[in-house]
């Protein structure tokens, strides 16, 4: 009898839980109708396969990756589906979108209703703790203050490091003419010299052979075991080896003695700037002495900043090997406007023909091809719903939206029938570009150093193109590649030949 009542009770509960929870799945279901209907949205369309149920599905989207052909995978699905569509991971409903004006409802107009995520946050933070790439609301605002100052000054720096650092890769360079060698690995060691230069004070010069490498290593090691994660989405904790705590345990080392040392300095009361070097680190230490939130932002700068400025300039000879066209219109214009001198900041702003060759390079090729965002609340996107696609879409609270400026940049309704083809050109054809180019992100959150990357990459080239005659590109497979996604894995494309101009090396011997 007692039993009996207990079950029936149990049941009674759980059925009334079950009830409970279809009341509220329907209400919510009219709730989002209804405002769905009050914001005038119609439902996107829908890509045709289930993510979920197909086995064999993130396989085949690992290997693509491996091939480097991510992207166009994912521009084709957008040509399939249209410019903004709904897709499912793990059963859950995601928006993909290559629309500009979704761009800039999530990045600018509705900048409130989306983060960066839990996920984001929690899989960096074992390497990035809590800084600028990772956190949102309240604490991104205060980060972004903080480090806001520091760009500025670093703006102003003057350009001897940067002619140092570019000068030994150069030397690096020259020591075989004509030899196959890949670029991206020369590149990655510059703008590693160059950043902790900057950044720390103290450059761990690995083109100088520097016994530095143990940094670098560590340092790559745990951003591509982090960058692995990703794509366990939920379960990305469930990969955590012991090499990977090992090597965060070392960056984080290595630079909490840098942290030591400037607030040391910072505590001998140097309050005004110091004639000199201008330093990121001592710079911040002046604002904060809170040696983890020093380490913390430090680590979101360099990460930030080394392996993007590093695949640029990839970029940049990838596109320069395989149109000599380009080169050589190039190279006339640095001839020109700089001899074999040193450039200065105004001059690297006004030369034109390598301005527009870096922004081809950046819409073709972004080193942020696709990211997203998380809807904090039930909002809109402006565009995709329908079968037009005009209509405004329904975005629930909790849903990921995902942005291919990857896909944006290579539209032929925007950019024209020759979207696809590397032609600097276009950018003196009179068209502004707004949202429909983004390789910076928009809005509150756009790269805050971007006029640092722009300075670095554009002093490299033309230091490199004065010094070498020709280049060649030694690309066996020659493909069309989409991502060179960072260091993460061989890169094919940026196997090339250098020439050395006979009187460069002349005017420098
Ligand atoms: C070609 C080189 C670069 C490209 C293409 C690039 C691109 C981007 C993009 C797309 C974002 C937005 C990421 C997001 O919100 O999800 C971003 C943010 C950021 N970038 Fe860059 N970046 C470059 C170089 C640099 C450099 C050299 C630095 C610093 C030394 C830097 C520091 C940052 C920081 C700190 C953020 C976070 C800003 C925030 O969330 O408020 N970036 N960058
Ligand atoms: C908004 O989101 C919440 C949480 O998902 C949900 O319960 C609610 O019904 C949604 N709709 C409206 C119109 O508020
Ligand atoms: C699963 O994905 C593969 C690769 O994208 C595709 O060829 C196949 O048709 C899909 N199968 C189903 C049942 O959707
Ligand atoms: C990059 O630096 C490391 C450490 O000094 C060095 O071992 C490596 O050879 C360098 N790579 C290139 C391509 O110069």
């Amino acid at each position: 009898m007692g039993i009996q009542t207990t079950i029936l009770q149990v049941s009674a509960a759980i059925g009334l839980y079950i009830l409970y929870l279809i009341t509220t799945s329907i209400r919510k279901r009219f709730e989002n109708a209804r405002f769905a209907r009050q914001h005038g949205c119609l439902p996107p369309s829908k890509a045709p396969v289930d993510w979920t149920f197909n086995i064999s599905r993130p396989f085949v989207i690992a290997k693509i990756r491996k091939q480097h052909k991510f992207m166009p995978f994912t521009q084709a699905a957008f040509q399939r589906n249209g410019n903004t569509f709904a897709t499912s991971v793990a059963g859950k409903r995601l928006i993909m979108t290559c629309e500009p004006e979704n761009f800039k409802t999530i990045l600018a107009t509705s900048f409130k209703d989306f983060d960066l995520g839990k996920l984001r946050h929690d899989n960096w933070a074992e390497v990035l703790g809590n800084g600028i790439f990772t956190v949102d609301g309240a604490e991104w605002m205060h980060s972004r203050a903080m480090l806001r100052p520091q760009f500025e000054k670093s703006q102003i720096m003057d350009l001897d490091d940067l002619e140092k650092h570019t000068q030994n890769l150069l030397s690096r360079l020259s020591s075989g003419d004509g030899e196959v060698i890949n670029l991206h690995e020369y590149f990655l060691n510059f703008t590693l010299d160059f950043s902790t230069g900057l950044l720390f004070g103290e450059s761990v010069n690995s083109q100088l052979g520097h016994d530095t490498s143990a940094f670098a290593k560590d340092l790559d090691y745990a951003q591509r075991v982090i960058s692995f994660r990703v794509s366990l989405e939920n379960f990305w904790w469930v990969y955590r080896p012991k090499a990977f705590t090992q090597a965060v345990k070392n960056v984080h080392r290595f630079v909490d003695q840098s942290v030591q040392l400037a607030v040391d300095k910072a505590q001998q009361g140097n309050k005004e700037e110091k004639e000199g070097k201008y330093v990121f680190l001592e710079a911040l230490a002046r604002e904060t002495r809170d040696p983890i939130v020093l380490r913390d932002q430090m680590m979101n700068v360099l990460v930030a900043g080394r392996d993007t400025t590093a695949g640029f300039l990839s970029w940049i000879f990838y596109c320069l090997a395989r149109n000599p066209r380009v080169w050589d219109i190039l190279r006339q214009e640095i001839l020109n406007d700089f001899g074999r001198e040193k450039p200065t900041y105004q001059q690297l702003k006004d030369a034109r023909y390598l301005k527009w060759v870096l922004n081809e390079v950046l819409r073709l090729y972004p080193l942020v091809p696709s990211n997203f965002r998380y809807a904090n609340k039930n909002t809109t996107l402006p565009l995709g719903g329908g079968p037009d696609g005009l209509s405004p879409i329904f975005i629930e609270k909790g849903e990921r939206c995902v942005y291919s400026v990857y896909a944006a940049h290579r539209r032929k309704d925007i950019y024209g029938e020759d979207a696809d083809i590397f032609r600097p050109e276009r950018w003196g054809e009179g068209k502004a570009r707004g949202w429909d180019f983004l390789p910076f992100n928009g809005g509150p959150r756009i790269c805050i150093g971007q006029q640092l990357a722009l300075t670095v990459a554009s002093y490299a080239v033309v230091r490199l193109v004065q010094n070498f005659e020709r280049i060649g590109n030694a690309d066996m497979n020659n493909e069309e590649l989409g991502d060179l996604t960072l260091t993460f894995m061989p890169y094919p494309g940026t196997l090339v030949r250098l020439y050395r101009d006979a009187q460069a090396s002349r005017s420098s011997d």
